[in-house]
């Protein structure tokens, strides 16, 4: 092993420099304007794959942007990880708010500053070096396959497809991910769980064009008004969601689950003043450990209509619009709750507006096992790294391929993740430390020889 860690010593500057040019690739798949860029990135990834070693490396084309393929089979007899992570990243908006640009990224107080930096391109990186560095100094000890995807951000709408027609070639033992975050660098956690997705946009129409408010205002209802209304009904004075139905397949967690998940270190002072907030809010009954894990939310993540320009325009809108997130936890199906959600909107909608929902991407919830043979290696693997056994702990974040790698591609997944939630992920001034860059391409190599060693079959 010694030989490997001179490798990964011996090559740190050159890693960072790498994907400082990696993040300087503006592959914002929500927006068109980046469209080349998302290709780009591919590209970039492509390359990089080859130079680490990567066999049958290909840019793999679908309807929207590509997926990056490699592998390194060195015994068909031995296990094969499968690395799935994402080059595409959120859209950088609002420039003003970040420091220094978003994708001329700078490293300051030994983390690095970009858009992408730790969601996921950071991440992701990590993998091919962590294989760079096994295949160079001889001690690669299982197979290796990536699959990296530039649509994660826009709701993976062609991997699906993707791993249904090529089964054969994702075939393998596990699903390696570094796309969640730890509890703290002193603390390591593996993520146990992520939350799954119901996401729509709502419009609610008033009068056929916007009036002056002052000749029709307190006659006509204002659809901005009753959108406010009807979304401040979505949820009660305990922070209960009131759609009908919403909670039937929630699975509760036993005393015990719950204890337990209680044991993990959190400093809720430290996290109020994090965020500069005097009081957290959410579900009675719950942590806020809870509520950001084993609970369902629903929140509104934009709500627009009528006159949002400079000084002041008097006027009865048209229209309002909202999108709307719901986080779910299992047993939760976002068709279903995306179904019980717009029965109840429609329902409580007065009659003199119309309403639409028009739902967007969505994903299923999932729960990885702690007692499997991938997750005891991981957790020997940060145990050598950090000096500690790992905390696994459920994250509320929301992966939805994960769920369908499990029902397409029978394989669970090992969420290594490197992250803080301190790393500003799709805000501005999203960075990632070189800490844990470093840390994680070390862990990940430790976790192959672990991993291996108790997998070989
Ligand atoms: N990497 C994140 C998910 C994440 C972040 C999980 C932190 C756990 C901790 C991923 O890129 C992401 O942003 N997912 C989206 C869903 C997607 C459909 C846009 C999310 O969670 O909002
Ligand atoms: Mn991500
Ligand atoms: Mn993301």
């Amino acid at each position: 092993m010694d030989a490997l860690n001179n490798y990964l010593e011996n090559n740190k500057e050159r890693f960072l420099e790498e994907l400082m040019e990696l993040l300087a690739i503006p592959s914002v798949s929500a927006d068109p304007d980046f469209q080349d860029d998302v290709f780009d990135a591919a590209e970039f990834v492509k390359e990089k794959l080859i130079a680490a070693g990567a066999d049958n490396v290909e840019v793999c084309p679908t309807d929207g942007f590509p997926i990056v393929y490699g592998e390194k089979i060195i015994d068909s007899a031995l296990p094969t990880v499968v690395v799935y992570g994402h080059y595409d990243v959120q859209p950088a908006d609002p420039y003003e708010l970040w420091d220094s640009p978003p994708f001329d990224p700078v490293i300051k107080d030994g983390k690095i500053y970009a858009r992408g930096a730790c969601d996921d391109k950071g991440q992701m990186y990590m993998h091919i070096k962590a294989f760079e560095a096994l295949l160079a100094t001889n001690n690669l000890p299982c197979n290796v396959k990536f699959m990296i995807e530039g649509e994660e951000e826009v709701g993976s709408s062609n991997l699906g497809p993707f791993i249904k027609e090529n089964k054969e070639r994702l075939a393998g033992d596990i699903i390696l991910i570094s796309d969640t975050s730890m509890i703290a660098n002193d603390t390591p956690s593996i993520t146990t769980g992520l939350r799954g997705l119901a996401y729509l946009e709502v419009e609610v129409v008033g009068p056929n064009r916007d009036l002056h408010s002052g000749v029709y205002g307190g006659a006509v209802a204002n659809p901005i008004n009753v959108l406010c209304q009807m979304i401040a009904s979505l949820m009660d004075e305990n922070g209960h969601i009131t759609i009908p139905g919403f909670y039937d397949d929630v699975v509760e967690l036993t005393t015990d689950e719950r204890e337990n998940m209680g044991r993990a270190p959190f400093d809720l002072a430290a996290y109020k003043e994090h965020l500069d907030i005097k009081d957290v809010k959410g579900e009675k009954g719950y942590t806020t450990l809870e509520r950001t894990s084993i609970r369902p939310t629903l929140d509104v993540n934009g709500m627009w209509g009528g006159y949002i320009g400079e000084g002041a325009k008097t006027v009865l809108p048209s229209k309002a619009k909202a999108k709307i997130s719901m986080r779910l936890v299992p047993n939760q199906n976002d068709d279903k709750i995306t179904e019980l959600f717009t029965k109840h909107f429609e329902s409580i909608a007065p009659a003199s507006v119309k309403v639409k929902v028009i739902p967007h991407h969505g994903g299923k919830p999932v729960v990885t096992p702690t007692d499997s043979i991938a997750y005891k290696a991981a957790e020997k693997a940060y145990s050598k790294t950090f000096g500690k056994t790992p905390i696994p702990q459920r994250s509320g974040g929301s992966i939805p391929i994960v769920a369908l790698f499990e029902e397409v591609l029978g394989l669970k997944s090992l969420l290594m993740g490197f992250g803080l939630d301190s790393d500003a992920i799709h805000s501005p001034n999203e960075h990632y430390g070189l800490f844990n860059f470093y840390k994680g391409i070390e862990t990940i190599s430790a976790f192959y020889g672990e991993y291996a060693a108790a997998a070989k079959k």
